[in-house]
């Protein structure tokens, strides 16, 4: 999938966002002004040459070179404004031609992305006197600049006022697009904060995913075993992926067997391999995947259905890195990075003599636990999104979207079958919902459907508070924490809204997309 980043503003679309287009209708009907949208660097977010003219005052100053490139330079002064907060962007001032100007920066998760601006009218009784003597200044021509004089649009006070809000909900609006795009199309990636290290392929930002990464911050660049721990389908085999990823043997091999899959004699010569004639149907010389793995990384699944005789051998490569394959009598070396992984209880195993001891302290070395799915709800909507758009890019069609309904019940079962079972369930849901983009919670497995709703409020009281809760959030985030426009989608004052907020302990989460 190749995106733009996140935070770069797409133009094109945001011409066409229906609020942009009403705005600047109004900014063009009412006085007769063009919105200039420009990128962190003051240059237009749209296809059009430099300087901008949102007025006709402007033209006529840019009807000269001098005038041209005095524009030029205050627009770009104007977008370095916008992209430093230290500088600030002043909402209201006037340009180098004495006329007014108004500004708002467009903020997408916190970082300055650009900006929205309109310019070139009077903002009072010296404006015009001011605006005379620059045309004069920079040499344009005579009745151009009378005609422009003349033509000089004045705002009222309140007008400036008014035209200041709307250049302001522009830059919202916009903002408010990117962030939804930005979430909606690229679901958080696991990082420890500050660490630098994204790992692309783990999905996921709750405090327990958080923690894991810390750890395989630490392991990644170490050669040491690593045994990692999890239910089923949790995401094991992605975790050793990743700390091969992400190690110094990555462009080497990553080579997996599951230790369950053959009889003990197969797996034996699969592992370490075998030489011609070693057992009937040993037709000919065959490199074991240890080999196979030298000098990268192994990672050996099921690691707990060893049998007693492999589990001798496998503590050999550990210790010493050597090896002899079936049927011969040489000893290999190999330069192995291992990595278990296992559902079962190890210790447990040992202390019943299902495991060896002295295997399980050598790969017990670091263990992850990686968490189940139900201690880590907050990552199912990344999840979902993550899977949605894997299976739009699988069937290259578009990326359908979820109901809230349907998107909460998800959030709330319980999943025995942990992230593999999330998987099959979208997959499923993208079948079921045909040509329709978006999807109902009708057409959840019968399984999800059957589950009780997560352990719900008593009386009617708490229900209806549960519900208010629910839905304040929902258009806070919706709206980017704008309570003006969240108060409004949901029918009360603002002032209301601000109360339930403060009541229901809302004002802590603030953001579209809080990250710890
Ligand atoms: N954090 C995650 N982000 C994205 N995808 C994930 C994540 N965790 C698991 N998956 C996906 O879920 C599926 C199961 O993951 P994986 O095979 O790594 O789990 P496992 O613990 O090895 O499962 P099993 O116990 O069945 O062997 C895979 O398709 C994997 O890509
Ligand atoms: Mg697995």
């Amino acid at each position: 999938l190749t995106q733009p980043p996140p935070d770069a503003i797409r133009w094109d679309d945001v011409r066409e966002l229906h609020v942009v287009r009403k705005l600047s209708e109004i900014l063009r009907r009412r006085w007769g002004l063009t919105v200039a949208l420009a990128g962190p660097d003051g240059r237009p977010g749209i296809p059009q040459a430099p300087p901008l003219a949102p007025s006709a005052a402007c033209r006529a100053v840019q009807a000269v070179p001098a005038g041209e490139r005095a524009c030029s330079e205050a627009a770009a002064e104007l977008g370095r404004r916008a992209a430093d907060p230290a500088a600030g962007l002043p909402s209201r001032t006037t340009c180098h031609a004495g006329l007014g100007l108004c500004a708002a920066p467009i903020v997408v998760a916190g970082k300055p992305a650009g900006l929205v601006w309109t310019g070139g009218f009077a903002v009072d009784d010296t404006s015009a006197g001011r605006f005379a003597d620059r045309l004069v200044a920079l040499r344009v021509d005579r009745d151009a600049a009378r005609a422009a004089v003349e033509g000089l649009q004045a705002l009222p006070a309140a007008d400036l006022e008014y035209l200041g809000e709307l250049v302001r909900l522009i830059a919202e609006e916009i903002a408010l697009y990117q962030t939804d795009l930005a979430r909606r199309s690229r679901p958080a990636r696991a990082a420890a904060p500050g660490s630098g290290r994204v790992y692309e392929n783990i999905v996921g930002r709750s405090g327990p995913m958080i923690e894991l990464c810390r750890l395989l911050d630490k392991v990644v660049d170490s050669d040491s075993t690593v045994l990692v721990h999890g239910e089923n389908g949790t995401g094991k085999e992605l975790i050793a992926e990743a700390i091969h990823h992400h190690s110094r043997r990555r462009s080497e091999r990553f080579v997996v067997q599951n230790c369950s899959a053959f009889n003990d004699n197969l797996l034996d010569s699969e592992l370490f391999g075998h030489k011609k004639g070693a057992f009937t149907g040993a037709i000919a010389d065959k490199r074991g995947l240890f080999e196979v793995a030298d000098r990268g990384t192994f990672f050996l699944d099921e690691i707990g259905d060893m049998s007693p005789a492999l589990q001798v051998k496998l503590l050999r490569v550990l210790q010493e890195g050597t090896f002899t394959p079936v049927g011969d009598t040489e000893v290999r070396r190999v330069d192995v990075r291992i990595i278990a992984a296992t559902n079962r209880d190890l210790k447990r195993m040992v202390d019943r003599g299902e495991f060896r001891e002295d295997l399980y302290y050598r790969i017990n070395v670091i263990s992850l636990t990686v968490p189940p799915l139900r201690d880590r709800r907050e990552d199912i909507p990344d999840l979902v999104q993550h899977f949605l758009l894997r299976q739009a890019a699988a069937r290259r069609g578009r990326e359908k979207r979820l109901e809230p309904a349907c998107l909460s019940r998800l959030v709330d079962y319980a999943w025995p079958g942990n992230v593999r079972e999330l998987e099959n369930e979208i997959e499923r849901l993208v079948v079921m919902a045909g040509d329709e983009p978006v999807v109902g919670e009708a057409l959840l497995s019968p399984r999800l459907l059957r589950a009780a709703p997560a352990a719900g409020p008593a009386s009617l009281p708490e229900a209806v508070g549960a519900l208010e809760r629910t839905m304040i959030k929902d258009a806070l985030e919706r709206r980017g924490g704008n309570k003006t426009r969240a108060a409004v989608d949901l029918g009360i004052s603002r002032r209301n809204l601000i109360r339930k907020v403060s009541r229901y302990k809302l004002d802590r989460a603030r953001g579209p997309a809080p990250r710890r």
